[in-house]
């Protein structure tokens, strides 16, 4: 890959069937998001829904919503129940880059994008659950370890991470 290749972008209608590609190539199956979440996740929130793209191929995407709660353990979320786009809070629901272009920092990038938004719209913190082996990873982005999540999403344990927006 040319670092020039690389295009972050927000993401479009006719991308969801690559963007569920890139969601069943990172997640196992009890945890990997429908094809039909995805399309409400675009629909709902294309303004926080970024996909990495080269050479007109999307190989990883970020997405998220917004909310007032401290609290993201809800599972609904996902899938934008209580999401508000006016709340102080944005959440990222899935970050992944498919296997052959990982350890590019491209998933470094997404997260940027995703907390520049963040910024450009005055929220005061940005929210993720990771599992145990990438705290380290968020952490080296800023982000703090708030410690473990009461989700049990697929039937494994969370950890939460959360970004403060300073200007
Ligand atoms: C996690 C993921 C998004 C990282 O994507 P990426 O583009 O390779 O990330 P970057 O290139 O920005 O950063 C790479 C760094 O991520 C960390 N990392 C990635 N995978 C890791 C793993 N399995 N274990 C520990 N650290 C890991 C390392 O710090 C790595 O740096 P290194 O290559 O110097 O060791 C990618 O591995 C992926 O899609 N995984 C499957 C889905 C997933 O688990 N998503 C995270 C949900 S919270």
């Amino acid at each position: 890959m040319q670092a020039g290749d690389l295009v972050i972008r927000n993401v479009l209608p006719h991308d969801l069937d690559e963007c569920y590609a890139v969601e069943i190539y990172g997640f196992p199956p009890d945890e990997a998001a429908s094809k039909e979440t995805i399309k409400l996740r675009i629909d709902t929130f294309p303004q926080g829904f970024f996909v990495a793209e080269i050479g007109g191929r999307v190989i990883g995407m970020v997405n998220g919503g917004c909310t007032n709660k401290d609290d993201i353990s809800a599972e609904e979320l996902k899938r934008l129940i209580g999401h508000d786009p006016d709340g102080r809070n944005m959440v990222i629901f899935a970050l992944a880059v498919l296997p052959e272009f990982q350890r590019q920092g491209i998933a470094g990038r997404l997260v940027g994008r995703f907390v520049e938004e963040a910024r450009r719209n005055k929220k005061e913190k940005v929210f993720l659950m990771c599992k145990q082996h990438l705290i380290a990873y968020y952490e080296g982005m800023g982000f703090v370890h708030r410690g473990l999540s009461r989700s049990t999403h697929g039937g494994s344990q969370w950890h939460e991470m959360c970004f403060s927006i300073t200007d």
